[in-house]
């Protein structure tokens, strides 16, 4: 089988992802692979961007196709969007005008961002609309917390069968908002209103994740006033009007997460540029744990097999500073491959191994249990979605025909498929671009052998 690059540049994204690829296992991941912004920053701060009265520049921006689902969403509403240098959009808000329900339906697909315009756009144009919302497959994720927010600034609700229309007959006002859980979106959906509202918002349990600091920093660049303090209270003074930023996004720490994992069950050698140890300390300490070596330098991170064994783990997923979902799912197939019984207790989504069926397809010892575990350290309550996966290791995997779920879990797929020996069909491999940029010319670049079907 040949090598066959996929790609690269300014293509579109999708249509740089073929649906099919067949892979050859059985070889180490060895190179280097570079991760630029992070998807769960850059998107929101693209979605900042219209909160201002002058344009704004984004630097770092991965080609991913959630990048495209947004700017899309922004140009339907009027937003000039412009590649000013690869990697560098400029986003001139000051044509804003209010986007066709359909039109938004259309731009939006599966993402879960149309809801994140609410806020600046009942702002700069008193209305905004919200389409049914997709996003991933782990679950029902509601979006109950940003509704009661919203209302609590003052808009106005009307669910239709097409969606949930928005009005600000008048200026939004500060609101007091305790989430009952430190949801990320509802977070930003906070922050992203907050700042052009009249008056103080003070906002108690909120999100405290490296990307919802960036965005912090991005708001305050645009002249917002935010206090973050203790236990997860943040505190927004309103302010009438906000100018555009020039911000450089924080790296990708779920992907640098995944190319970690990869280097570890392929038994391999990654040297990941643009990964910032600040925010992998977590995942740093896991990895450690299981016998992984990792050397930081001024660049970025280099991730090694130990050449021996490698230990099992138990993991629960949290907010931060806790271990992310996100990096869950490739760490579970790197578990795969340690020697004795590993468990992983899911707690921030409640469909969220999924992916293992197809693991176990492979020769993977994974077992599934609907209550997850007992933990003294958490730092949220439980919640009765929870679940646990025990894996026992360490498990020859075999090539299998596989079908992508989701985003996390089409990763560890993919990281499946090049551990094991023979040949791995992975189909519906379009949604992997919503959050890793150039994916095949990376795997290629690592050794990975493939090609493309159909
Ligand atoms: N939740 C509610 N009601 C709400 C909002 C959230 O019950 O109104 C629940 C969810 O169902 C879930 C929990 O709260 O059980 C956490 O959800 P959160 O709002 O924190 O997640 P999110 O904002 O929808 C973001 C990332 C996810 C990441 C999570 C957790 C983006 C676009 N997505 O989702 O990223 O897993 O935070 O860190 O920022 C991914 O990158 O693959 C991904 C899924």
């Amino acid at each position: 089988m040949s090598q066959v690059a996929a790609s690269a540049g300014k293509a579109s994204p999708q249509a740089a992802s073929p649906d099919t690829v067949i892979f050859e296992g059985g070889r180490p991941l060895v190179g280097e692979v570079e991760v630029r912004g992070a998807k769960n920053l850059v998107t929101k701060a693209m979605v900042a961007s219209l909160l201002a009265d002058t344009p704004s520049v984004l630097k770092n921006v991965p080609v991913i196709s959630d990048v495209a689902v947004v700017r899309g969403l922004l140009e339907a509403h009027a937003v000039t969007v412009t590649d000013v240098a690869d990697g560098v959009l400029e986003l001139d808000p000051r044509g804003v005008k209010s986007a066709h329900f359909a039109e938004i339906d259309a731009h939006a697909g599966s993402s879960r961002i149309p809801i994140l315009f609410c806020g600046p756009l009942l702002h700069q144009l008193g209305e905004a609309f919200i389409p049914d919302l997709g996003g991933c497959r782990i679950g029902d994720r509601p979006i109950n917390f940003h509704l009661d927010a919203l209302r609590a600034f003052g808009a106005e609700l009307d669910k239709s069968h097409e969606g949930i229309r928005l009005r600000a007959p008048r200026r939004l006002v500060g609101a007091r908002v305790d989430l009952p859980y430190p949801s990320v979106g509802a977070t930003e959906q906070v922050l992203l209103t907050a700042v052009r509202a009249q008056g103080v918002t003070e906002l108690t349990n909120a999100a405290i994740e490296p990307e919802i600091m960036d965005l912090i920093a991005i708001l305050q660049k645009m002249g917002a006033i935010i206090l973050v303090e203790p236990n997860r209270t943040i505190v927004i003074e309103g302010v009438d009007s906000l100018n555009g930023y020039d911000h450089r996004a924080i790296p990708d720490r779920s992907e640098a997460a995944s190319w970690a994992s990869a280097a570890l069950a392929t038994r391999g050698d990654i040297y990941v540029r643009g990964a910032e140890q600040k925010d992998l300390m977590t995942f740093l300490n896991v990895y450690r744990k299981v016998g992984g070596h990792f050397q930081v330098d001024d660049h970025g991170i280099r991730f090694t097999h130990p050449g021996d064994t490698i230990r099992p783990v138990v993991i629960e997923t949290d907010v931060h500073p806790g271990f992310m979902t996100d990096w869950q799912q490739p760490m579970v197939v790197a578990l795969t491959q340690a020697e004795g019984r590993s468990i992983v207790h899911e707690t921030v989504y409640e469909n969220r191994f999924g992916f293992t069926d197809a693991l176990r397809q492979m020769g993977a010892n994974i077992e599934v249990y609907k209550e997850g575990i007992a933990s003294i350290t958490r730092r949220v309550p439980r919640r009765p979605l929870e679940q646990a996966a025990v894996i026992t290791g360490p498990t020859p995997l075999r090539g299998a025909d596989i079908r992508v779920p989701d985003l996390r879990g089409g990763f560890s797929h993919i990281i499946a498929a090049v551990t094991a020996q023979g040949h791995s069909t992975v189909s519906n491999m379009g949604i992997i671009s919503r959050g890793y940029e150039h994916l095949l010319d990376k795997l290629a670049g690592l050794g990975t052998s493939y090609e493309l079907k159909g």
